[in-house]
């Protein structure tokens, strides 16, 4: 509008989805019946959303991903009542990304994610312009929400069959569509996959086993394409891909079982064994060339361990990190604003975790005693512990300072999370 800042609404209701013909499912969505718009925004620019809840429970809207102060990052401290409303506004100040949102009210966010709140954030910026990769929305850009679900004999959401690791479904949704697919009409598409789901790892793929070439991480674009046949991204994480297309074909992007670095029978326990279709792609007879797969992406910044300030160890050791429970009134860490720190992460237990950091992007020094794949090359903000591997991670905190409101870091199994395997840090 006039003083340049982009509004978006975000009204959290009640509603109802044909998911299958003929059968009515309860679900929740931001001004729709089930998911919420993409949010859309320019690196530099400001932005408003108003968040309403009509929903009977109070819930909020965290931007994972963001880079923003805390009191406008939706976390577990900003509540919104019913039939109240929150207005965060911000100014975007990071690379072009595929980030996303979601409740996170303490103890709830397994059932108002499984009920449908969720949404996708994209950010564009110049350098990222500047590469003409594919981006037409929903053409050779294409958005792809994944989340598993489970619908009981009424056609209703369940959550009933569990891992360790929460609720498991037995259908795939992308974008809330079930056997979902995409008509395909250039010669290369822009997948930007987000792991929506409650609890389950996926490892993308192709049916075909073609390669493919990831551009971006979590929080934006990789130094240079890594080609590859499968990525793993397990609940919260996000990938962007290039895929090659050939005139006419059809091609099923799938999830394979995963690596979760269990025993044969705890993977299997937690839907390590799976193999589901996750979205069909179906090219057109005759393709648009949208140019080749860039050499080189953008320069990779990184940070040197030589400038961190401070070390932090986190070990999650069954639903407890550094032995705690999330505490609301506790503040677990207190960081120095502007600083570089490095956060030791470890997983001591044989079940599935990951971790999630607010606030920041961090970048991945080493994996055990090695260093990152190609995948974990690039910005994070969210990463799958293998059980018994120590990742270390260096990030640098912004400029925004708050003793009052705290970021938080957790597991984002969404089960776990509610449980308290989450703890809080504040910036001042
Ligand atoms: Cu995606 Cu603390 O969350
Ligand atoms: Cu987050
Ligand atoms: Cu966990």
């Amino acid at each position: 509008d006039a003083d340049g800042t982009r509004s978006f609404d975000l009204t959290a209701q009640a509603g109802s989805t044909e998911f299958s013909s003929g059968v009515d499912t309860d679900t929740w969505g931001y001004g729709q019946s089930y998911l919420g718009p993409t949010i859309v925004a320019d690196r530099g620019e400001h932005v408003q959303i108003n968040v309403t809840n009509d929903l009977a429970e109070a819930t909020t809207v965290h931007w994972h991903g963001m880079h923003l102060p805390a009191r406008m990052d939706g976390g577990p401290h900003q509540l919104v009542a019913p039939g109240d409303s929150w207005h965060p506004d911000f100014t975007i100040e990071q690379p072009a990304a595929t980030l996303w949102y979601h409740p996170h009210a303490n103890g709830e966010t397994e059932h108002q994610v499984e009920m449908g709140l969720a949404g996708m954030i994209i950010l564009h910026d110049d350098a990222e312009r500047a590469l003409n990769l594919p981006a037409e929305y929903g053409v050779d850009d294409i958005p792809v929400m994944v989340q598993d679900r489970r619908f009981d004999d009424a056609g209703q959401i369940a959550t009933d069959v569990r891992g360790y690791i929460g609720p498991l479904g037995d259908q795939v949704l992308v974008n809330g569509t079930l056997g979902p697919y995409q008509d395909v009409t250039t010669d290369v598409v822009r997948l930007r996959l987000l792991n929506a789901s409650s609890s389950r790892v996926y490892n993308f793929g192709f049916d075909d086993s073609r390669a493919f070439d990831l551009i971006a991480t979590d929080g934006g674009l990789l130094e240079a394409p890594a080609p590859m046949d499968g990525i793993r991204l397990s609940p919260g994480e996000r990938a962007e891909v290039l895929v090659n297309m050939v005139p006419g074909e059809t091609v099923t992007l799938q999830s394979t079982p995963p690596e979760l670095g269990l025993s044969a029978r705890v993977n299997e326990q937690n839907a390590g064994a799976d193999t589901l279709d996750v979205l069909e792609l179906r090219a057109a007879d005759a393709l648009a060339a949208v140019g080749t797969v860039p050499d080189a992406l953008v320069p990779a910044d990184r940070l040197a361990q030589s400038d961190a300030s401070q070390q932090r160890s986190f070990v999650l050791n069954g639903m407890n990190i550094n032995n705690r429970l999330m505490d609301m009134g506790r503040i677990d860490e207190t960081i120095t604003a502007d600083s570089t720190e490095v956060w030791t992460v470890e997983n001591t237990m044989p079940m599935p975790h990951n971790f999630h950091v607010h606030a920041v992007q961090f970048q991945i020094l080493r994996v055990g005693s090695g260093p990152p794949p190609p995948e974990l090359s690039g910005w994070k903000d969210t990463i799958y512990l293998e059980p018994g591997t120590r990742y270390e991670l260096i990030m640098q905190f912004g400029s925004d300072t708050d003793p009052d409101f705290p970021y938080m870091y957790h597991c984002h199994m969404l089960a776990h999370e509610d449980a308290g395997m989450m703890g809080q840090f504040v910036v001042v």
